[in-house]
């Protein structure tokens, strides 16, 4: 599959088949994080397999009720370990860089695991110290997405995306309605 068919065929996908996810397939979706680019090379990124049921239904609690994510065989907690980028950059590291960092690594892992045939769903909506607790994160490593990993039970159809003409300003931004 190419590039341009595996950006536009991803999907969120909240419904997954039970099938465990051999090794080798897990290790290169994320090993795809792991080349994402960073701010000035920092790599902040640590990430936290978790297969067991029991972590995975506190995921759930920690993350406002989204049951569909305990489904999915593998969830990865996509973490920053913010003194990597903050010693660099400061402050802009802290509230911003790693922000960005780990979302590079966060889509990049989306997209390895579509081409593998697997399905996932970026989750940002969680209560952080929850999740802090699960993972037993020390200070200074800040959780920002869940990804749950598995085989597609349900694809959802293509949502609504905004035209390219709608997004794309010539020299200034005109706002738009
Ligand atoms: C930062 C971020 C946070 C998100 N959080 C959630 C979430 O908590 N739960 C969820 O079901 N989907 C979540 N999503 C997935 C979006 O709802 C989804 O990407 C969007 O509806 C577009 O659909 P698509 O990914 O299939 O193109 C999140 C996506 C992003 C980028």
């Amino acid at each position: 599959m190419g590039i341009s068919e595996v950006i536009k065929k991803r999907r969120s996908v909240r419904s997954y088949k039970s099938d465990p996810i051999p090794e080798e397939d897990l290790r290169k979706i994320l090993d795809a994080g792991r080349w994402a680019p960073s701010s000035g090379n920092t790599q902040p990124l640590e990430m936290v397999v978790i297969r067991k049921q029991k972590t995975k239904k506190k995921l759930v609690k920690a993350a406002r009720g989204q049951s569909f994510i305990a489904q999915a065989p593998v969830v990865v907690v996509i973490c920053a370990n913010i003194p990597r980028t903050e010693r660099k950059y400061g402050e802009r590291g802290r509230n911003l860089y790693i922000i960005q960092d780990t979302a590079a690594a966060t889509q990049n892992i989306l997209l390895m695991a579509y081409e593998l045939g697997y399905a996932t769903c970026w989750i940002g909506s969680f209560i952080d110290k929850e999740v802090e607790k699960i993972i037993e994160a020390p200070e200074k490593i800040r959780p920002l997405a869940l990804i749950p990993i598995g085989k597609p039970a349900r694809i959802p159809k293509t949502p609504h995306k905004r035209n390219l003409d709608e997004i794309v300003h010539e020299e200034k931004l005109r706002s738009r309605r």
